[in-house]
């Protein structure tokens, strides 16, 4: 499917190696990624016509270290920190409301989870398919402050923990808006996740951070919304819901949730032997939406009447671009949307 010739592929490895070292890296740091890329690029050259699935590659071992997987049901708390506009809001609601709706068109967010429920822990139990939002609590005065580090997203955890004592469970998104700087956010990361501290919030819980680019970078976070200028003649794609800065937030969404339900306390579902630099289910298939992607192209999506680009369906007719996921089973990113 990939015809570029030999010097157009060299610019894409080297934009795409550059981009990686720029912000594409979403996990704890960027030198897995930016390794496998290359490998994957090498490797698929070396092995010529014999390629079969997006980033499929004998060199990836993705491994099982013996910890859980989120199989009870994953009730979100989100936190909305900064000023949020109610049509951002409801987009990425719609897009967690969407995971476990089965009655989406497909293909659809629900049918994209399934990847991640394929992976399954020493107990026996699979990733849940039950999704949902349990609570949210708004900070739009910023009382940690405008610019945080990796610890204050702990701290804002924890003010909305003490506010809502004797529910134990859930897993908390921590929403940064397009006024608000975190630590790396740009430079290294445009999401994270982690497990909370019980010094800092008396308890262990899985949580993720995902910060708005729109005003920041969005040529690194909502990419391929926004192309940065170094991608000479890779055209920007129109975002499904009309706000770049937030579509680009749902694929990162989808990618932290993904690896924070296949390795929640990261001792679960990642490659690699460096467990400080594990390289886990949504970083392998960074920047590919659909079949073909991979090096800099996004892969086959669709397009809607109006040029927007989309690959899953929601529920209420919504529409999201999201990254594709690593299968156990394919041993290769996987999407609903792939075209055989
Ligand atoms: C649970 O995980 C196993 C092992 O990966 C897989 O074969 C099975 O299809 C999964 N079940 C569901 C319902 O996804």
């Amino acid at each position: 499917m990939r015809r570029h010739t030999f010097t157009f592929s060299i610019l894409l490895v080297v934009s795409s190696i550059l981009l990686l070292f720029s912000c594409q890296a979403r996990g704890h740091r960027l030198a897995p990624s930016a390794t496998h890329l290359r490998r994957r690029i090498s490797g698929e050259r070396e092995l010529g016509g014999s390629k079969r699935y997006e980033g499929s590659s004998e060199l990836v071992h993705m491994r099982y270290h013996m910890g859980p997987v989120l199989s009870a049901p994953i009730r979100i708390y989100l936190i909305w920190y900064g000023r949020w506009r109610p049509a951002q809001q409801s987009t990425i609601r719609d897009f967690l409301h969407s995971i476990s709706d089965a009655s989406s068109t497909s293909p659809s967010v629900h049918e994209w989870w399934s990847t991640a429920a394929l992976y399954r822990d020493q107990t026996g139990a699979n990733v849940t398919r039950s999704v949902s939002i349990a609570g949210e609590t708004s900070d739009p005065l910023c009382s940690r402050g405008s610019s945080l580090t990796r610890l204050d997203i702990q701290r804002v955890i924890a003010d909305a923990v003490a506010g809502r004592r004797g529910d134990d469970g859930g897993v908390y998104l921590v929403l940064t808006a397009a006024e608000v700087a975190m630590q790396d956010f740009c430079r290294a990361v445009c999401g994270f996740h982690y497990f909370t501290f019980p010094s800092i919030t008396g308890r262990t819980l899985p949580y993720a951070w995902v910060g708005n680019s729109g005003d920041q970078c969005p040529s690194m976070c909502a990419y391929p919304f926004v192309v940065p200028e170094y991608m000479v003649g890779t055209a920007a794609m129109a975002p499904p819901n009309e706000d770049a800065g937030v579509d680009g937030m749902v694929s990162v969404i989808g990618h932290e949730l993904a690896e924070l339900s296949t390795d929640p306390l990261v001792n679960s579902w990642y490659a690699g032997e460096d467990p400080t630099a594990p390289t886990e289910i949504a970083d392998l298939c960074e920047g590919i939406y659909g079949t073909g992607g991979g090096g800099g192209y996004a892969g086959q999506v669709m397009t809607d009447g109006a040029g927007r680009k989309f690959n899953v369906n929601g529920r209420a007719g919504r529409r999201f671009l999201v990254q594709w996921l690593w299968s156990p089973i394919l041993n290769a990113c996987a999407g609903p949307n792939a075209i055989d």
